[in-house]
């Protein structure tokens, strides 16, 4: 569903991801782990399209995103090098981004939040995409007329995933839903992406909790200073003694 094929991300001179190759399969939770300033962000900012690739090549079902080598990105040829393309259209391909914060409209009211999750879509059908989003998250219902930004933690990451949630997309970027959570929401959390990957959409999933993140995953990738150093089915690295070691605190 997703290939990433060496790609390399700078910020200035700093060369903050290294050759990194990662595949998604369609159907699949696979659990991108590290620590603080490891890269996960950036990847999946590169791969919405949010940051400029400086090499590399990204496909997703079949279809280039971007490729440096050949000067291409899904329109065809381009000019520029980073071969990038508007984030907007990635969002119109299938992706949806959960950033790392939320990164609610505080100003907007729950309601507001979820039609921008549908912004781009053609069809403006979107009773299913409510209800669906309210099964999952009963709490959004219940303040639907709420600014965002007054709502708890938990309540704004729910908000987040739902309106991601609101294109239908077919493979979900999440950057560290835990972040900051109790730990019993954290479990709520969890559970639902759960869910939202048993009723269809493909996950690849960003977290410094490696050992919630892997239990989770099919497949896990661990990455340290901008490279991959490991790689595996989620069981294989969660028993990786370095891993464990360096992520798991033992
Ligand atoms: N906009 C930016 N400008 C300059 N450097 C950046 C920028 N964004 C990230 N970096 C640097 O790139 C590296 C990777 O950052 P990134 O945010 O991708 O890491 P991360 O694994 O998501 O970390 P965290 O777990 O703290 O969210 C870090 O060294 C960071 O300082
Ligand atoms: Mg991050």
């Amino acid at each position: 569903m997703l290939t990433v094929e060496n790609i390399n991300v700078y910020y200035g001179a700093i060369h903050a991801i290294r050759d990194v190759s990662l595949k998604v399969n369609e159907g699949e939770i696979v659990s991108l782990i590290g620590a603080n300033g490891a890269g996960k962000t950036s990847i999946l900012r590169t791969i919405s399209g949010l940051n400029k690739l400086r090499s590399g090549k990204i496909t997703l079902f079949d279809k280039v995103l971007y490729d440096t080598k050949e000067k291409k990105n899904m329109f065809g040829k381009t000019k520029s090098i980073s071969a990038g393309v508007p984030p907007h259209k990635v969002v119109e391909l299938g992706i949806g981004h959960v950033p790392e914060g939320r990164r609610v409209f505080p100003y907007m009211s729950v309601k507001e939040n979820l039609l921008m999750g549908a912004y781009v879509r053609k069809d403006k059908n979107l009773e299913k995409e409510f209800e669906n989003v309210f099964q999952k998250f009963p709490r959004l219902k219940e303040r639907i007329n709420q600014s965002a930004g007054t709502l708890s933690g938990g309540e704004q990451q729910m908000l987040a995933m739902g309106r991601a949630l609101m294109n239908h997309p077919k493979l979900l970027l999440m950057d560290e839903p835990s972040m900051g959570l109790a730990p019993m929401l954290v479990e709520e959390i969890f559970n639902i992406i759960k869910e939202i990957n048993k009723s269809g959409t493909t996950i690849l999933l960003v977290e410094q909790n490696a050992h919630l993140a892997l239990s989770i995953a099919n497949r896990g990738y661990v990455i340290e200073t901008g490279e991959i150093i490991l790689e595996g089915v989620a069981k294989d690295v969660a028993e990786n003694p370095d891993v464990r070691k360096a992520y798991l605190g033992e």
